[in-house]
């Protein structure tokens, strides 16, 4: 292994120890988004009331495990009790980045092994540097459903180690072009503003997963492995997940034609970032969203409870989902996108001046 690939592989063993400590059970945005419950309902509430497509794939619910690990041992032990919970459950998985088999290529086995423990879709997840042909090898060999790309930009700032260069829209779509499948443009804690989100919809990007702040701080896990340079006052950095649906919202408004916008199809909006139970997968769905990913909620589990623990939660989330879907008055994850909702001051705040610089094309 290279001096490169050691510090990749170091890094990414540092990421699961880190993650714990860098996601506190805490309030985020979620929390200021209020569904309005019909009293009477009309509905009934069954485990079939959650199933949905996912890339044109059944599944039991509209969440799924989000990229986290993967071409180390411990990530690859990790992946293999995540790929095991997801067969179990019929929920779909996403290895965590795998562009580090392109100087690596031993480290490709790992994740083919848990990758046979799963009939689920999985998600292969890669970075916008990595070469379109390293990314053919992945999917010939790992056979996703879709391609993540991943966008990470605070990150990569504060890591140590990190790249300085953030030219990626080019590198997207010649990936895109190459892989052949859907892709999915994802950040990694930090969101999405609106103007990124309309430039990907008018790459004909398929998803967007805007994986804003409220869960897994990267800009703490980062600045804990610098040896000198604070930037803790970057954590707050970006958007949160709710304020970043919230931009896809008023990206969907300015591209579509009936209101006066370019004609050009939104890609599929992905909410995570601090989903930590079925209430925030339902507020994600109201709010515009296809599925949520959660990542540091179930590695804690897994890491903390044991790969049964993790199981078991995931089987009922899909109830209590069920029943929450139910309970506000639809009858499938598609119907809560009608799901009304308020919110409290400060994000009713956000709303009116984001609604202001859309109307003067500055955001
Ligand atoms: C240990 C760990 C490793 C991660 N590695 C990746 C990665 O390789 N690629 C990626 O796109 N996101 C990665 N993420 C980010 C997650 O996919 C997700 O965007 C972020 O953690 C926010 O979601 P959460 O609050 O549910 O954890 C990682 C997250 C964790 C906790």
């Amino acid at each position: 292994m290279n001096e490169e690939a050691q510090s990749a592989a170091s890094r990414k063993r540092d990421h699961i120890v880190l993650a714990r400590y860098a996601r506190k059970p805490r309030r985020n945005d979620f929390d200021r988004i209020f569904l309005v419950r019909p009293a009477l309902p009309e509905t009934e509430a069954a485990l079939s009331n959650a199933e949905c497509d996912f890339f044109g794939f059944r599944v039991a619910a509209p969440f799924f495990i989000n990229a986290m690990t993967g071409g180390v041992e411990e990530g690859d032990r990790i992946n293999r009790s995540l790929c095991r919970a997801s067969e179990k459950n019929k929920i779909p998985m996403a290895f965590g980045s795998a562009s580090f088999v392109e100087r690596d290529p031993s480290a490709l086995k790992g994740f083919e092994e848990a990758r046979k423990l799963t009939n689920q879709p999985v998600l292969v997840n890669v970075n916008a540097d990595t070469s379109p042909k390293t990314v053919k090898t992945l999917i010939k060999a790992l056979d996703p459903i879709a391609l993540q790309i991943h966008v990470n930009a605070v990150q990569e700032l504060v890591m140590p180690e990190g790249s300085r260069k953030w030219k990626w829209k080019e590198k997207i779509a010649e990936i895109r072009q190459e892989a052949g499948i859907p892709v999915i443009v994802k950040e990694v804690g930090f969101g999405f503003d609106v103007s990124s989100i309309k430039t990907l919809a008018q790459m004909g990007v398929e998803a967007i997963d805007v994986s804003g702040r409220g869960g897994t701080n990267f800009c703490t896990i980062e600045n804990s492995r610098r040896e000198r340079g604070d930037f803790s006052y970057l954590s707050e950095c970006g958007f949160s997940t709710v304020q970043s649906l919230l931009n896809a919202r008023f990206a969907r408004q300015l591209l579509n034609p009936e209101e006066g916008g370019e004609k050009k199809a939104m890609p599929a909006i992905i909410s995570s970032g601090g989903i930590r139970n079925p209430l925030d997968v339902l507020k994600s769905l109201a709010l515009g969203a296809r599925w949520a990913g959660v990542s540091g909620r179930f590695l804690s589990t897994l890491l903390e409870r044991g790969e049964e623990a993790l199981q078991e939660e995931m089987a009922e989330w899909k109830e209590q989902l069920s029943g929450l879907i139910a309970l506000y008055g639809a009858s499938c994850p598609e119907e809560c996108a009608k799901t009304a909702w308020i919110c409290d001051a400060e994000l009713e705040s956000y709303v009116r001046q984001m609604a202001r610089l859309a109307g003067r094309g500055e955001n």
